[in-house]
């Protein structure tokens, strides 16, 4: 593992009155990819400007290579920055917006302004073209491109100075679907390339998972979980990562014992411990660990309430007591049918109670039928004991 390149500590931004960052504790390693990620408002651009400088915190420190930079304006740290709304110059090329950076005389060791040499301006901007993939397009005015090109223009620009880290917001956001995928992996060569830290932005789990290193979940001002995008998706600290990433059933659960939860009065066998005997927690199952068996056979039993073709699978909405769960199948099971669901340990996580817990997880309002259902074999004692496992 590289070593820890920028720390924030206890980080407090406040406007006003109002805390929008509520003490952010982050360490970011040197030639990481990592991603803010999270809705709306929840702080990403704040955090992104403390790290840039453009915004100090109310109180808290920002460490650089164990330095503390809090009060270092954004030119002179190590950092560059491609905001969402990159200007590019419409009256320059290609060339001169990524040598722009370099024709600025900057200050040497005695403190003289000097130039770069004009044969080092063009080595770097012509490695530049290569790594961005815009060779040929050195005179093109950025008028002249596609929105994906102009992307990868203010990427090089950016980086032509050789930054330890580059900061990037949302910097795919204008562009369509196909393009952002492309653009995505382009974005992962670059970094790999360059050896470049990447501290990302978005709101879409989906990049996030398919880009980062180390994804951090934001909400409400707070850092909701770090870790792997396998960790996120596979072992989500609380109902609102669970609910953030993929999709999600989110049920309440009694922890009976290590490696034991009862939902809807059955128990599962799942992978957990090391919560109190008969603590209440929420339990996420997701929707492709779900394996549909006869009625007879499940562990529990429902009723199809709706089927949407997706191409590789059908996402079917299925009533348990009431409650509406998302399942992925490859198998057609048609709305009115009655069907029986096995889950393995594995496919069972189980979680602490936190703030988030009820808000998430229910897949109601995916079935217009709703109302019109009512499951009278409800039986909320679990008679039928021969479903525990
Ligand atoms: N200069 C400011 N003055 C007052 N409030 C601010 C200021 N800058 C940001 N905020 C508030 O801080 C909160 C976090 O804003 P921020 O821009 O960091 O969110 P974000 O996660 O980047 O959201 P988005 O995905 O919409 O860009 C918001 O409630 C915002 O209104
Ligand atoms: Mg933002």
């Amino acid at each position: 593992m590289s070593k820890e390149l920028i720390r924030l500590t206890d980080c407090v931004m406040a406007f006003d009155d109002e805390v929008v960052l509520d003490k952010i504790n982050l360490s970011i390693r040197d030639k990481e990819f990592l991603t803010l990620l999270g809705p709306s408002g929840c702080g990403k651009t704040t955090t992104l400007r403390i790290i840039g400088g453009f915004q100090t915190p109310t109180s808290g420190d920002v460490l650089f290579d164990g330095v503390r930079i809090n009060a270092v304006p954004p030119h002179k740290r190590t950092i560059n920055t491609v905001f969402q709304k990159y200007a590019l110059f419409p009256h320059l090329n290609v060339y001169e917006n990524i040598a722009f950076g370099l024709r600025i005389p900057k200050a040497d060791a005695k403190g003289n302004k000097v130039k770069l040499p004009e044969e080092e301006i063009d080595r770097r901007v012509m490695e530049m073209l290569e790594i961005v993939n815009l060779k040929g397009f050195e005179k093109r005015r950025t008028t002249q491109l596609s929105g994906g090109q102009q992307q990868r223009v203010a990427i090089a620009r950016a980086l032509v100075n050789r930054p330890k880290v580059l900061l990037l917001d949302e910097p795919l956001g204008a562009l369509d679907l196909k393009l952002r995928k492309d653009m995505q992996n382009e974005l992962k060569r670059i970094q790999k390339a360059m050896e470049i830290t990447f501290v990302y932005v978005t709101h879409d789990q989906e990049e996030a998972l398919a880009m980062s290193d180390t994804v951090v979940v934001m909400d409400a001002g707070r850092i909701q979980q770090i870790g792997s995008p396998e960790d996120i998706y596979n072992e989500p600290k609380n109902a609102f990562v669970a609910d953030f990433i993929g999709e999600s059933n989110i049920i309440d659960g009694v922890m009976r014992a290590d490696g034991v939860v009862e939902i809807f009065n059955r128990r599962f066998q799942c992978l957990d411990g090391g919560f109190d005997k008969d603590e209440p927690v929420d339990v996420v199952i997701r929707p492709e660990d779900v394996d549909i068996v006869s009625e007879d056979q499940g562990q529990l039993r429902g009723t199809v309430t709706s089927v949407t073709f997706k191409g590789m699978q059908y996402d079917i909405i299925v009533d348990f007591y009431g409650f509406k769960w998302l399942i992925q199948t490859t198998d057609l099971s048609p709305v009115g049918s009655r069907i029986g669901i096995k889950i393995d340990p594995d496919g069972i996580h189980v979680m602490k109670k936190s703030e988030y817990s009820g808000l998430f997880g229910d897949y109601s309002s995916y079935s217009e039928e709703y109302e019109e259902i009512s499951d009278a074999s409800y039986d909320p004692e679990g008679e039928d004991s021969g479903d525990e496992e």
